[in-house]
């Protein structure tokens, strides 16, 4: 959708602008469209309080439920109640590893759809299609599924076998786009958009209500020139809406470790710095060591890609190998086994302190641990280290909590130690809104500080916006359809309590507004 055409020609004020075209953008606007869930007929939670309070007014859509008071009492893998009841009644049970069918349905009500459009950089999908690395990804892939489509049923008619529960981020991204195209959503979908400011506008003399503006650029295909290169203009926009929603994700800037000689240009920041050195020919079973700093999920692909090259590695970590909080102490060890390796080879082999002279040809120590040393020549991990210094000869410093430096020099350091979002649109980098007001945001440390049940921002500049997805907190795709169920849920009860442009005094009491629907 072209929206600088959009403004020009309405000037109208939009019920909902989403900003981020992931898996929550997605699904919000599924809601947003008329696609509302009841408690079906011959539905069944296996959960029987929570299906006898379902079954206390079955006319009414689980948007018009008060969700607070089914929420009451279940628990689940996520912190966010809501995240837990829906994903409780759209895969029950599914942490036991039983697939009972889900207890809802879904009706098509287009009276029930609120106009709204989605704004995002790429193709819908969001950070999937710039996902790094190869490896599989971490969730079985029903959990990453959205209302309405299997991704199973969907994986089998892309590819011949399936061979287990688990999808590639190339695959999860392009079915989220052949969802939105499927549910008929693209007309919602404004593409190669930038959003630059997001502010609150005061109410005008004329009787416009207050609202928000949401300003930026839209990146557009210029006509093909004579050499046959295209031109891409960026053309600003500016909308105006009642509503927006905060669904960026957090992978927009990578983290860094803030030592000297960070930005020299040996030290990368992503994995695909590294597919670009090891595609250049770069990297190879010669060079110096690769050192990998960071004991993540795309850590330890990049640990994997490099040692497949057979070019050695040093893999330095923060954590010991035995840490209950090490991703790998809590991922099953049969449903991630190229994982399980990466933690058997930082367990097997590590830096022995006494002998950091080895560290030069990377040959475990004999004295290690391991029962077969060689198993993984060429790496070698050094749990509990920092890096304390970059310096200008390739040569990383590291650090070990006793204080005990060790020297090497590499080919490439690759700091990959997880993401923030890029809040720059908002005042201050959005720091005000999160739980810490004097934190940058961040999905783990510092997420946006929402009402549960709503996911309306509590310090927002004013009524109406929203956030859900990573800015909250919430990181596994799973988990993320309860954000768009509370959001979708609290904007029908506002519209239906009487409110168009929603102001702070005028929001209605949530059981007094279910109570109003119910009558
Ligand atoms: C790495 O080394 C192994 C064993 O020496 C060899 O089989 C393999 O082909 C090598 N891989 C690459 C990419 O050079
Ligand atoms: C954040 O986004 C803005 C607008 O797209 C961009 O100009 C800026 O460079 C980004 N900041 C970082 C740290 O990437």
């Amino acid at each position: 959708m072209d929206l600088h055409h959009k403004e020009t020609t309405s000037g109208e004020i939009l019920p909902v602008v989403i900003i981020g075209n992931g898996p929550s953008g997605i699904c919000l606007s599924y809601l947003l469209s008329g696609y509302t869930p009841y408690l079906s007929a011959e539905g069944c939670h296996p959960n029987p309080l929570l299906h006898s309070k379902l079954s206390e007014r079955p006319h009414l859509s689980l948007l018009e439920q008060d969700l607070e008071y089914l929420c009451e009492g279940l628990e689940g893998r996520s912190s966010n109640p809501v995240a837990v009841l829906f994903d409780s009644l759209l895969l029950p049970d599914s942490d036991f590893g039983l697939d009972h069918t889900s207890p809802l349905e879904w009706r098509y009500e287009p009276e029930r759809a609120v106009p709204h459009l989605v704004l995002g950089k790429g193709p819908p999908g969001g950070a999937w299609h710039a996902m790094e690395g190869s490896m599989l990804t971490l969730s079985l892939a029903n959990w990453m599924e959205l209302p309405g489509l299997k991704l199973k049923d969907w994986m089998r008619d892309k590819r011949r076998n399936v061979r287990n529960d688990r999808a590639t981020p190339a695959e999860i991204a392009s079915y989220y786009e052949h969802y939105v195209s499927k549910m008929n959503l693209e007309q919602n979908f404004a593409c190669g958009t930038t959003v630059t400011a997001v502010t609150r506008e005061s109410g005008q003399q004329d009787g416009s209500p207050p609202c928000w503006r949401v300003s930026g650029l839209q990146r557009r295909d210029g006509e093909i020139l004579g050499d046959g290169c295209s031109v891409t203009e960026e053309v600003p926009f500016s909308l105006l809406a009642h509503n927006v929603v905060l669904a960026t994700g957090t992978h927009d800037v990578p983290a860094r470790l803030g030592v000297d000689g960070e930005s020299l240009p040996f030290v990368c920041h992503s994995f695909w710095e590294l597919e670009a050195a090891i595609a250049r020919g770069e990297l190879d079973q010669s060079s110096d060591p690769v050192l990998v700093v960071g004991a993540g999920l795309t850590a330890a692909d990049a640990v994997l890609t490099a040692h497949h090259l057979n070019t050695s590695v040093c893999h330095a970590f923060r954590r010991s190998v035995t840490d209950p909080g090490l991703i790998f102490n809590q991922l099953p060890k049969l449903l991630y086994p190229e994982y399980h390796k990466v933690h058997q080879m930082m367990t097997q082999q590590q830096h022995q302190s006494d002998s950091s002279d080895r560290t030069q040809n990377l040959q475990p120590a004999p004295s290690s641990s391991s029962s077969s040393p060689s198993s993984y020549p060429g790496y070698l991990s050094f749990p509990c280290h920092r890096v304390a210094a970059f310096r200008p000869d390739q040569k990383c410093v590291l650090e070990s909590d006793s204080g005990e430096q060790t020297v090497v020099r590499v080919s490439k350091a690759l700091v990959l130690i997880g993401a923030h979002p890029n809040l720059s649109f908002l005042r201050d980098n959005g720091r005000s809104l999160g739980i810490n007001r004097d934190e940058p945001i961040s999905c783990r440390r510092n997420p946006i500080d929402v009402d549960p049940f709503t996911n309306m921002v509590l310090a927002a500049d004013g009524p109406g916006m929203y956030a859900m997805g990573p800015l909250v907190g919430e990181n596994f795709v799973r988990f993320l359809k309860g954000g768009a169920l509370a959001i979708a849920g609290d904007l029908w009860k506002r519209r239906s309590g009487g409110e168009d442009a929603v102001t702070p005094d005028s929001r209605v009491d949530r059981r007094t507004d279910a109570r109003v629907l119910d009558s």
